[in-house]
């Protein structure tokens, strides 16, 4: 075990909410393991500081957030600013210039949730979506002409580079052979969209004779959904687009049981940049306030930080702590169809924490 420098950046609406309580839990895994140790700083960037300077974060905010080991990060968005200035502001600011390309999802029914899938055992889903998280769709390439007048065009490109598509694939290939059933599905839309995603479907071709042990298949993006819905034990790994893959991944956790359990890892594999650790969900501001949002999801997205940084032991930990109180079923939230609040989730979990015995 080690010390770990963690930026601590929780953002905006619910994001400060079950981020503080991320730290409380990780703190409570480091009271009980001397040689494990956190130096948290935490980073009050976000809407309100964009409303105080005109910027989701300072000048040098990159350079600030590069001496850390990781990023735990809470959500960005807030009703009264464009979701694309917070979002390029802050959050995709980090993963593009930090060259996090590998965004992974897992997804699980955890014990005592039931999804919404009907005769879905928690062995029938138990997915890890990988995105790609630095091209695409959300590449930022494109513009605004004759802005207001009838004539106005609005475009969007994406970009994909084969040095982007044959990383994430290689990525993609590797995290399914680490798995029992060794099986990756690919997604793309290249029936309709025949340049960018047809150069996907190749080098995928290409990339497969490196990892002979893993088995694979393709899929349409809208196939997937269904496949997701009604045969959601056929899928193991999924690699996917960054629209496609954000997309999916969002019906992944509303299948495992609410957004507000499902973790994210925003990986630079390399490890030349920190790695960014969010919850999924975005900053609720429907709910925020009323100590009402799962911190599940981001205790969750904990364990993840763990596990990217050597720490597989307390990640365990973290996550049978987590399974302890969801299969107890005694303190459940209110997306989870129970009524208790983000401090009794938290303080559920941290007293199974304190209480396991391993
Ligand atoms: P959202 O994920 O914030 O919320 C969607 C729904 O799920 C809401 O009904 C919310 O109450 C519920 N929910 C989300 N997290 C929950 C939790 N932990 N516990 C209980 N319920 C939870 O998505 P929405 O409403 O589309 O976006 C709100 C804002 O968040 C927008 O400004 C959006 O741009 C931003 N956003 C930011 C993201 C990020 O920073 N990574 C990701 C997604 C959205
Ligand atoms: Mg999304």
């Amino acid at each position: 075990m080690a010390h770990h420098r963690i930026a601590v950046v929780p953002g905006d609406g619910i994001g400060p909410e079950v981020i503080d309580a991320g730290v409380e839990v990780l703190e409570s895994l480091a009271n009980r393991e001397p040689s494990l140790t956190f130096d948290f700083q935490r980073f009050d960037w976000g809407t309100n500081y964009y409303k105080r300077t005109g910027l989701m974060m300072p000048e040098d905010g990159r350079d600030q957030l590069r001496r850390f080991d990781a990023i735990y990060f809470g959500a960005v968005g807030a009703p009264d600013v464009p979701d694309h200035i917070t979002l390029w502001g802050l959050r995709l600011a980090i993963c593009q210039s930090f060259d996090q390309y590998a965004n992974v999802r897992p997804a699980r029914l955890l014990p005592g949730i039931s999804g919404p899938l009907r005769n879905c055992p928690p062995e029938n889903l138990d997915w890890i979506i990988v995105r790609e998280n630095s091209e695409g769709e959300y590449a930022g390439a494109g513009g605004r002409v004759h802005r207001g007048l009838p004539e106005e065009v609005g475009m969007d490109v994406s970009v994909f580079t084969r040095t982007g598509v044959k990383r994430i694939m290689r990525f993609a290939f590797e995290l399914a052979r680490s798995r029992p059933r060794k099986l990756l599905t690919m997604v793309t839309k290249s029936n309709a969209q025949r340049h960018g995603m047809v150069m996907w479907d190749d080098i995928f071709t290409e990339v497969k004779p490196e990892f002979p042990d893993v088995t694979t298949d393709k899929m349409l993006v809208d196939a997937m959904t269904t496949r997701m819905v009604l045969k959601p034990e056929t899928i193991d790994v999924v690699v996917a687009t960054n629209l496609h893959a954000d997309v999916l991944s969002d019906l992944a956790a509303a299948l495992s049981g609410s957004m507000g359990i499902a973790p994210t890892a925003n990986l630079n594999p390399e490890g030349a940049f920190p790695s960014m650790f969010e919850p999924i969900h975005g900053s609720a501001f429907d709910i925020s306030g009323k100590d009402i949002a799962n911190p599940i999801g981001a205790f969750w997205t904990a364990a993840m930080m763990l596990d990217s940084r050597g720490e597989a032991a307390a990640a365990t930990r973290l996550m049978s702590a987590i399974e302890r109180v969801t299969g107890e079923a005694k303190v459940v939230p209110p997306d989870l169809g129970g009524n208790a609040t983000t401090r009794q989730v938290t303080d559920a979990v941290l007293s199974a924490i304190s209480g396991g015995n391993d």
